[in-house]
């Protein structure tokens, strides 16, 4: 999975790394999305300038990886492109570029301890190496929630641990947010939460049956709060569709952000998606008010500091069923 990161990324699969010059936090730094409608290969773009340098060569320094998801070319900014084979369905481009982060000791001993029985890659459940079986995953069957991009995995351990009914696929691309997590598995001793290193979009794409999802969560996506950088951004109408028919009926896909722009771009996006129906198009605005069980994370934290107001947004897939408040 490791939509690029890795030992397992790949040559051939759009993968590379990036040097780039611009600092920003830990996590989710940049991140860009092609969109050349028609056009084949994938592209790989640095966010704030910089070269792709294919891939990685040491840890450390201003290297920082970049998985490429798929799309057909790179921005004008000077990046090289790499490409693959065309496909028919393809979908937008993803790309995520990230600081080559180390672990830190704790993270790597939780790694080294807890990634080979919790953790796959995308890349090997994609390609059918690793088969996709929650089921065998979990030793159960049982309602099943996806999120995209836990980050260093607060929310995702805290709301696993609080619907031990339910089990938990995170899915990201930072790998010291993956081991963060596995630390916090280890000490909330969950059972409930597996983990996948990689694109989250490839593995819906590929692997996750339509149907087969309870909930979907995306909390504060990505880095891209200017309105110039709309196509950028993980929510658009073709991933509200995919999200959408991945759903079982009555199923939930909630989101969050901090960036006002954004807020709007996904209701806009999700009222346009014919299956998906806003709970709250009653409430001031459409927007979901916040729940108080999903945990505060340094995101949501930063944008108070800054003055800025979080939106929540919970659409259900159809109107039959319901799902409870903690799986939505
Ligand atoms: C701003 S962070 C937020 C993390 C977490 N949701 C939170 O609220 O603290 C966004 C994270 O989403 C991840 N991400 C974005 N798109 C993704 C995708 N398609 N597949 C996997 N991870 C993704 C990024 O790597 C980043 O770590």
């Amino acid at each position: 999975m490791g939509g690029g990161l890795g030992e397992g990324a790949r040559p051939g699969r759009g993968e590379g790394v990036a040097q780039v010059g611009a600092s920003g936090h830990e996590q989710c730094l940049l991140r860009a999305q092609f969109v050349a409608p028609g056009a084949h290969g994938v592209g790989i773009t640095v966010g704030h300038g910089g070269t792709v340098a294919g891939r990685a060569p040491a840890r450390g320094g201003t290297a920082r990886r970049c998985a490429i998801v798929n799309g057909p070319r790179p921005t004008p900014e000077g990046a090289r492109v790499t490409t693959r084979p065309p496909t028919e369905d393809r979908p937008r481009i993803t790309s995520f570029v990230h600081h080559r982060a180390r672990l830190t000791e704790g993270q790597q001993r939780a790694w080294d301890r807890s990634w080979p029985v919790l953790g796959r890659d995308v890349d090997d459940v994609v390609d059918g190496s690793v088969a996709y079986d929650p089921p065998a995953w979990f030793g159960r069957t049982a309602p099943l929630v996806l999120e995209i991009g836990s980050g260093m995995g607060e929310s995702t351990a805290a709301l696993a641990a609080a619907a031990p009914e339910y089990d938990h696929l995170a899915v990201e691309v930072f790998e010291p947010g993956l081991a963060q997590l596995l630390m916090r598995v280890e000490e909330l001793g969950l059972g409930n939460l597996a983990l996948l290193r990689g694109d989250a979009v490839e593995l819906l794409r590929a692997r996750v049956p339509e149907g087969s999802l309870s909930a979907v969560r995306i909390f504060f996506p990505d880095p891209w709060p200017k309105r110039k950088h709309r196509k950028r951004r993980l929510v658009q109408p073709e991933i509200a569709a995919l999200v959408a028919s991945r759903l079982a009926p009555g199923g939930t896909l909630h989101l969050a952000t901090d960036w006002d722009d954004y807020a709007t771009q996904m209701r806009a996006v999700c009222d346009g998606e014919h299956s998906l129906v806003n709970t709250a198009a009653d409430e001031p605005g459409g927007w979901f008010p916040r729940p108080d069980w999903r945990p505060v994370t340094k995101f949501e934290q930063r944008a108070h500091l800054g003055g800025r107001a979080v939106h929540d947004l919970l659409y259900r897939r159809g109107s039959a069923g319901r799902t409870s408040d903690h799986a939505s």
